[in-house]
């Protein structure tokens, strides 16, 4: 009995590799190694399609490579009795919070007009947007959310949460619920989306939530590009209400070569690099997760199936 690694599009191999070294005489395959159905107990993954766990009958985890399963929980047969699992790791919390960062001050300090003026060997100075008038709102308090909420409270930024249910954070004032959304959004000069996505939170980012931001504000989605409706994202930058969009997940992956954000001027597109949970972590949690359904002992990383994180 043991692990199957099915991380496509993540490097299978490498991640493979990465639980061997923890599995100790729990054998771990990749689809290429056709294990038999009956023997794999648990399986590590990214995204799956319907169809694949029901040829697993004695599957018991269903482990992430990520923070967010998202990927995962969508599949409908995914049997009822299996424990889902995510990542934890703190690093990953604080690096995406980095990138949250250096993203908002790619904007709010002009690092990519300066960039364009530096090819043209231009010297024209332009005002500095205080810290103090972006007044950043975090959608989503867990881990990640009050990471960037740190990273920012320092640089003399006003930080506010809003999480869907009620959630205090220990750094920041937080409002919740759907009631609160509008207000929050009116208030927010930067909005950074840091949420899970479930049914609830799909497509909440739509135009006419995005055109109650106050004009010129900045988007900045580190949660999954199903938060964001990207043609109601361009229709706002177009009219000149948003400011600027810092992208770093998208509705598909990659978008296509002809996609608009990759040459929108409005938009900083990365390719979901803000940060990925150590594989060393992954393997381990993973291997523990299997350990701990083995012995019928308490999963600390597993995902609440009906909260969808
Ligand atoms: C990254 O997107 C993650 O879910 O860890």
């Amino acid at each position: 009995m043991g692990i199957l690694v099915l991380t496509e599009p993540a490097p299978a191999d490498d991640y493979a590799d990465a639980v061997r070294k923890m599995a100790g005489d729990i054998p771990v395959w990749t689809s290429g190694d056709h294990p038999e159905a009956t023997r794999v107990e648990a399986i590590l993954a990214w995204r799956l399609k319907p169809g694949i766990l029901p040829a697993y009958p004695n599957l018991r985890v269903l482990s992430g490579i990520g923070a967010g399963v998202d990927g995962l929980l969508h599949v409908p047969d995914l049997p009822e009795h299996v424990v889902v699992t995510r990542v934890v790791d703190p690093a990953q919390a604080v690096e995406i919070a980095q990138y949250v960062v250096a993203g908002v001050l790619h904007f709010t300090r002009d690092i990519g007009e300066y960039v364009r003026q530096q090819a043209e060997s231009r010297w024209r100075r332009l005002p500095v947007r205080g810290a103090s008038r972006c007044r950043v709102g975090i959608l989503g308090v867990g881990r990640v959310g009050q990471a960037i909420a740190n990273a920012f409270l320092p640089l003399g930024y006003p930080v506010t949460g809003w999480s869907r249910s009620s959630r205090p954070a220990s750094n920041i004032e937080v409002v919740s619920g759907a009631g609160a959304l509008l207000g929050f959004l009116a208030c927010t000069d930067i909005l950074v989306c840091a949420l899970p996505l479930t049914q609830e939170t799909h497509g909440l980012l739509n135009r006419a939530r995005l055109a109650v931001l106050p004009q010129g504000a900045i988007v900045v989605n580190v949660g999954r590009g199903g938060h964001l409706v990207e043609a109601d994202l361009r229709e706002l930058l177009d009219s000149g209400h948003l400011g600027g969009a810092v992208l770093d997940v998208f509705a598909n992956e990659p978008p296509p070569r002809d996609n608009w954000v990759w040459q929108h001027q409005k938009v900083l597109a990365t390719p979901h690099i803000a940060s990925s949970p150590a594989r060393q972590l992954v393997a381990e949690q993973c291997v523990d997760a299997l350990v701990r359904a083995r012995r019928g002992l308490a999963q600390p990383n597993a995902v609440d199936r009906a909260l969808g994180y």
